[in-house]
């Protein structure tokens, strides 16, 4: 199963499982951060599931979405490594994936 890494506002890393095919999101949540508050679910319209990712993984990450990269843009903590943790999913190819969670707005 992937590992995935998380910060938490506060700065505490923590790595947790995560089913291959999950979003980034429902692992976080699944796992009692409850700091990351996805509020619209992972229907990619609400913007309060933001994490920074590790650069190390940019590459490995699906290309960002209009509908994404204009939520992004609502956020007044976007910088060039944000991503909805929503529109990320677990996957065994990609192992110890790191985000941060980011500020809320
Ligand atoms: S949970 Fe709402 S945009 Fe990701």
């Amino acid at each position: 199963m992937p590992k995935l890494i998380v910060v938490n506002r506060a700065g505490e890393e923590q790595a947790v499982d995560g089913d291959s095919g999950l979003s980034v999101m429902e692992v976080i949540r699944d796992n009692g951060f409850d700091e990351l508050l996805a509020l619209c679910g992972g229907c990619c319209s609400c913007a309060t599931c933001h994490v920074y990712v590790d650069p190390a993984f940019a590459d490995q990450l699906p290309a960002m979405s209009e509908d994404e990269n204009d939520l992004l843009d609502s956020s007044d903590h976007r910088n060039e490594t944000s991503r909805l943790s929503c529109q990320l999913f677990m996957s065994d190819e990609i192992e110890n994936l790191k985000v941060t969670i980011a500020p809320e707005d």
